[in-house]
C-alpha cells in the first residue's frame, strides 16, 4: 500500500466486532445469533449489518434508505439497550447487542412495522432522545 506521495504505508489492521443480533419473526419467541464483522474506525453499525447480510446471512432483516446520511430515520434499532440510529452508532471491538426498537411490532429480526401509526411520531421521538451524543 502506498501513501499520497508514493511512500510505503502499512495498512491498519482491521478490527473485529461481534454483533449479537436478535433474530425471529412476529409471533415467535426469537433468539440471539452472533456474527463477527471486520471494521475500521468510523464504520457504523449499519455498515456492519450490511456486511453481515451480504457476506454471511442474506436473510438478515433490517431497514434503511439513505445509508449513513442520517436523513431517512428508518434505521432506528436498539444498540446495547439504547435506541439509536444504526447509521450513527459506531462499531467497536468486542460484543455489541442489537435488538429491535422496543414496543414496536417486530416483522422480522431488527425490522419493525413502520406503517403502524406513531412509529415516526411521539413514541419514536421520545426514544430517540436517549441517543448517545458522540
Ligand atoms: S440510514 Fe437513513 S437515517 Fe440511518
Amino acid at each position: 500500500m502506498t501513501g499520497p506521495y508514493g511512500d510505503a504505508v502499512a495498512a491498519a489492521p482491521l478490527k473485529v466486532a461481534r454483533l449479537r443480533i436478535w433474530r425471529g419473526c412476529a409471533g415467535e419467541q426469537g433468539r440471539y445469533e452472533e456474527y463477527d464483522v471486520n471494521f475500521e474506525d468510523g464504520d457504523s453499525v449499519l455498515d456492519g449489518l450490511v456486511r453481515i447480510r451480504f457476506g454471511q446471512q442474506p436473510d438478515l432483516a433490517f431497514q434503511f434508505s439513505c445509508f449513513n446520511a442520517n436523513v431517512c430515520k428508518e434505521c432506528a434499532i436498539t444498540v446495547d439497550g439504547v435506541v439509536e440510529y444504526a447509521c450513527i452508532a459506531k462499531l467497536k471491538p468486542g460484543l455489541t447487542q442489537l435488538d429491535p426498537v422496543p414496543e414496536q411490532r417486530v416483522l422480522r429480526d431488527l425490522l419493525t412495522d413502520t406503517n403502524e401509526p406513531d412509529v415516526r411520531g411521539a413514541t419514536l421521538r421520545r426514544r430517540m432522545q436517549t441517543i448517545r451524543s458522540k
